[in-house]
């Protein structure tokens, strides 16, 4: 059985979560349903990073005490999985005891393979997103990303990331799919060509982080403290035996872009470092704007994905989420885009289809249809199957590219071509003509197409698809079994409108923002 070990980055702790952190852990959740239902054994996590000066800082200005403000806020994260239908198998925390030995222990190996010194580090530091940059590397006064800038001195422990840059290109040669989409491969590449200089991995000017083995003066880089992440989830350090890890073998991270160059370039150099084998896989995706603009809480548009999934349901904010933004690229999320989408293809389309199909088998034919004998079919029978099925097998290759948009482009032209037949085969007429058996085959056709099409969107809106399975009478656990195929005789069930309209005509009663 093929195995793949799923990651969401871990999300820091220092304000709620919004889209943008919703976007990324359900494209990874939409990767393991996929995943399990091509029969892969998957292992799926998530979590929150906890540490470093940021954290310090907002738990300050909230005027709570810091481990209990991180608490309150990991739970803000940990409760929108459920909210968003995730699947996780795990959720891990920085601050929890098994992190803290994982991390110290990978420290240790550092240190033991001599890949740790202790030097002074002065630059300019950005807090929000807790790293280093030199005087060349500020833009406009500020970070390179976006962050404001403060100048700093201290003494700190160093990594040699400058012997990496051989080791590193090699790498990326011999592994072409490491990072992906290809545009931030170069970006990376590029980065590696100007010249890797020694990275500074740990912190005197701040206490709440993982103390450094033997100097406990010191606090581990956040961004090191937080990469272990993965490696904790697979029960590393004890007896870890990465050759026996097949989930780390199968390891792909999926993270925004901003976040590349920790995944795709620090952290294959750290883990090539302690002697463990880089991850098989970074993916980055676009970055989100709202309505516009750059999600910022003094612009009061940061959209809270809890909102959504209260007022339209978490299959209509996952849908949206999968299909707006095409993979790599940037995208605007809108309240008026979501409702257009969700009323254009949930309702209009997809759920009308299930609904016209369930309901005329109900009402026309006794709820009931069984395998045709092959002479009932048409030739267009056969052309329609064969164009569902070139593009499901399309679709496929999209999702596994991570193509979330394209795959869902596939089930759109799917969804069209089927009421297309429906409306070229009119079985209407063929019920006023009495030729029923002829009618039994056409909506035999039509209900296997339509199953395999609902099938395919499970991924991105679990729940619609388990209710139209189940109004098929074909449980999602038969779905698996029967595969492509429904049984040679389907009873349906009471049909049910799965998706409604949503009255986008006065988009101000609708409240989706965060309002702290
Ligand atoms: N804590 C680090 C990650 C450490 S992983 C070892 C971090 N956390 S974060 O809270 O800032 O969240 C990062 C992730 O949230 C991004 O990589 C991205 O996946 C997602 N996003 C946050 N804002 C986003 C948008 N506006 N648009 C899209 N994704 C965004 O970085």
């Amino acid at each position: 059985m093929r195995s793949i070990y799923i990651t969401t980055p871990i999300y820091y702790v220092n304000a709620k979560p919004h889209i943008g952190h919703a976007y990324t852990t359900i494209a990874c959740d939409v990767c393991a349903r996929y995943c399990r239902s091509q029969h892969m054994d998957v292992k799926f996590t998530s979590g929150t990073d906890e540490h470093g000066k940021k954290i310090e800082q907002s738990a300050q200005a909230a005027g709570i005490e810091t481990q209990l403000f991180t608490d309150q806020v990991s739970q803000l994260f940990r409760d929108l999985l459920p909210t968003l239908n995730i699947t996780n198998d795990d959720f891990i925390r920085t601050t929890e005891p098994r992190h803290k030995k994982a991390v110290e222990y990978f420290w240790e190996r550092l240190k033991e393979h001599g890949y740790i010194y202790l030097g002074e580090y002065s630059g300019w530091y950005d807090v929000r997103n807790e790293a280093y940059f030199s005087e060349e590397e500020l833009v406009d006064g500020k970070s390179p990303l976006g962050g404001d800038v403060q100048r700093m001195t201290e003494p700190c422990y160093f990594f040699r990331l400058s012997t990496f840059g051989r080791q590193l290109t090699e790498f990326y040669e011999d592994h072409p799919d490491f990072i992906l989409p290809i545009q931030r491969k170069n970006e990376v590449l590029s980065f590696i060509q100007q010249g890797l200089k020694d990275l500074a991995i740990s912190r005197t000017t701040f206490k709440w982080g993982v103390k450094v083995p033997k100097d406990p003066e010191h606090v581990v880089y956040v961004w090191l403290d937080a990469l272990v992440n993965y490696l904790t989830l697979n029960g590393y350090p004890e007896n870890y035996d990465q050759n026996n890890d097949i989930f780390w073998q199968n390891s792909v991270h999926i993270v925004g872009k901003e976040i590349a160059r920790f995944h795709a370039v620090y952290w294959p150099a750290f883990l090539m470092a302690a002697g463990i084998q880089p991850p098989k896989q970074v993916v980055a995706h676009g970055w989100w704007l709202s309505e516009g603009e750059k999600m910022s809480k003094s612009v009061g548009n940061v959209q809270d994905p809890v909102k959504y999934c209260k007022l339209f349901g978490s299959d209509s904010l996952r849908f949206y989420l999968m299909r707006e933004l095409p993979f790599g690229a940037d995208g605007n999320f809108s309240l008026e885009g979501f409702i257009n989408r969700h009323n254009a293809f949930l309702v209009n389309a997809f759920g009308n289809l299930c609904h016209r199909t369930l309901s005329f088998i109900k009402n026309q034919a006794d709820g009931v249809v069984t395998k045709p004998l092959s002479s009932e079919y048409k030739p267009d029978d056969a052309i329609y199957v064969d164009t569902v099925n070139s593009a499901l097998t399309k679709a496929k290759d999209d999702i596994e590219q991570y193509s979330f948009s394209k795959y869902l482009e596939k089930l759109e032209y799917v969804t069209s071509i089927s009421n297309q037949y429906i409306d070229r085969q009119k079985p209407w007429l063929l019920l006023k003509d009495g030729n029923v058996s002829r009618m039994n085959a056409v909506l035999f056709t039509l209900l296997e197409q339509v199953y395999k099409l609902t099938k395919y969107m499970a991924p991105v809106t679990p729940i619609a698809a388990d209710k139209i399975l189940e109004q098929m009478n074909i449980p999602h656990t038969m779905a698996i079994l029967h595969r492509e195929r429904i049984p040679e005789r389907v009873e349906i069930k009471d049909p049910e409108i799965v998706f409604e309209k949503i009255d986008g005509s006065d988009l101000s009663k609708f409240d989706v923002y965060t309002n702290d």
